[in-house]
């Protein structure tokens, strides 16, 4: 699934307070709506919780990008930050790999579909279009990339503004259309009409 290159580490972590209080936010803002559609979706508790703690964790990897990375345009990225941007759901895997105990990360890989494979798949589509072009993604990734899209989409940038709930929720739901039941669909967009 991943590259096999190693990874780039950026260990001056230089990131400001700023970028550090929005990155939180944003994986707390995931973790939230996430959690909402995994119980929509009917998942039981313990998956949807599962699927919770990966939303939290999903983007820690970005700690490691340098400060500039967080608000630099599209036209302006250079391969290095480009290797930073596709390769943060492993940045994030070895991130907890080293903020956790063993015990606690060992956790974090139990069961079919884990914890870290949720983390590794979240920038992952249907179609095969996501960051590593995995196709036939498990649900529980699914719902975690949709609710990823949709927060990142309401949220402050200091680079675009932000989006109307109906206008991110349908771009939410666009890539997902396939996997979401027209129920659920339905309550989705009831529950996250904010
Ligand atoms: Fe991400
Ligand atoms: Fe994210």
């Amino acid at each position: 699934m991943a590259n096999t290159q190693p990874l780039l580490l950026n260990k001056n972590k230089n990131i400001s307070p700023f970028n550090i209080v929005l990155l939180r936010k944003h994986m707390r803002s995931v973790a939230d709506i996430a959690y909402r559609v995994s119980l929509i979706c009917g998942f039981s508790k313990k998956t949807s919780v599962k699927i919770y703690k990966a939303s939290l964790h999903h983007d820690v990897g970005k700690f490691y990008w340098y400060d500039g990375l967080f608000t630099k345009p599209n036209k302006l990225l250079n391969q290095l930050d480009k290797e930073y941007i596709y390769r943060h759901p492993e940045y994030s895997v070895k991130y907890l790999q080293y903020a956790m105990p063993r015990w606690a990360y060992n956790e974090y890989l139990k069961s079919d579909i884990s914890i870290i494979d949720l983390i590794m798949l979240h920038h992952e589509k249907p179609d095969g279009s996501g960051y590593y072009r995995i196709k036939n993604i498990p649900k529980e990734a699914v719902v975690i990339s949709f609710a990823d899209i949709f927060s990142a989409c309401i949220e402050f940038r200091q680079y675009k503004p932000s989006m109307s709930c109906s206008m991110a929720l349908n771009l939410g739901l666009a890539d997902f259309k396939d996997v979401f039941t027209k129920e659920e669909v339905k309550l989705i967009k009831t529950d996250l009409q904010f």
